[in-house]
C-alpha cells in the first residue's frame, strides 16, 4: 500500500515537472506541429511505462497518424473501430487496462497490452484528434495519467486558423 502511494506521489511529481517544462517549451513553439512533436518526445522519453506515444488527427473524416514516438504505427485507423475511434465518439478519455479484452482494438504493435486515449479539442470545443499512449504493461494507466495528460493536451487547444494547415475536419 505504502509502495503504491509512493509510486503515485513520484509519478505526480514527474508529471508536474514535465508540465512545467512543456509550458516553457510550447510557449516558444512557432507552430502547432512543433508543439505536438515536442509533447510526444518529452512524454515518451520521461515516462517509463510509455511504449508508444503519439497523435492521431481527424483529416477529412479519417484518423491519420500525426507526430509520434515508438515503433512503426498504422497510418490510418479503420473507421469506427478500436480505442482511438471510441475516444473520438465518446469525446472522453478512455483507459483500457487490457487491450486484448477491448472489442475491435487495433494492434499496431502486438507488444502493447494497455492503452490510454485522450481527446483533443479546439477553441470551440470541437474534437480534432486524440493523444494515444500504449504500454507493454497491463493496467499501466491510472487517473494520474488521465489528469495530467488532459492538462497537457490543453496546452495545444488550437484556433481554427492553426488547424487549417492540417485540413482538419472536426
Ligand atoms: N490501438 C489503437 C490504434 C493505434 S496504436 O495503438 C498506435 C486503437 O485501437 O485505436
Amino acid at each position: 500500500m505504502e509502495d503504491k502511494t509512493n509510486h503515485s506521489t513520484k509519478l505526480e511529481q514527474l508529471y508536474a515537472r514535465i508540465y512545467n517544462q512543456l509550458q516553457d517549451l510550447l510557449g516558444k513553439s512557432p507552430h502547432l506541429l512543433c508543439k505536438m512533436a515536442t509533447i510526444c518526445a518529452l512524454l515518451h522519453h520521461k515516462l517509463n511505462h510509455f511504449f508508444w506515444t503519439g497523435f492521431y488527427i481527424l483529416i477529412n473524416g479519417q484518423l491519420c497518424i500525426g507526430p509520434y514516438q515508438g515503433s512503426l504505427a498504422c497510418q490510418v485507423l479503420e473507421k469506427a473501430k478500436g480505442v482511438c475511434w471510441a475516444g473520438i465518439k465518446a469525446k472522453k478519455t478512455i483507459i483500457v487496462p487490457d487491450v486484448h479484452q477491448f472489442p475491435g482494438h487495433i494492434a499496431c504493435d502486438s507488444r502493447s497490452n494497455s492503452e490510454i486515449v485522450i481527446p483533443l479539442f479546439d477553441f470551440q470545443r470541437n474534437i480534432w484528434g486524440v493523444l494515444d499512449v500504449d504500454s507493454r504493461q497491463f493496467n499501466a494507466f491510472s487517473e494520474i495519467d488521465q489528469l495530467w495528460l488532459e492538462k497537457i493536451v490543453q496546452l495545444l487547444t488550437p484556433t481554427p486558423e492553426e488547424l487549417k494547415f492540417l485540413s482538419v475536419s472536426s
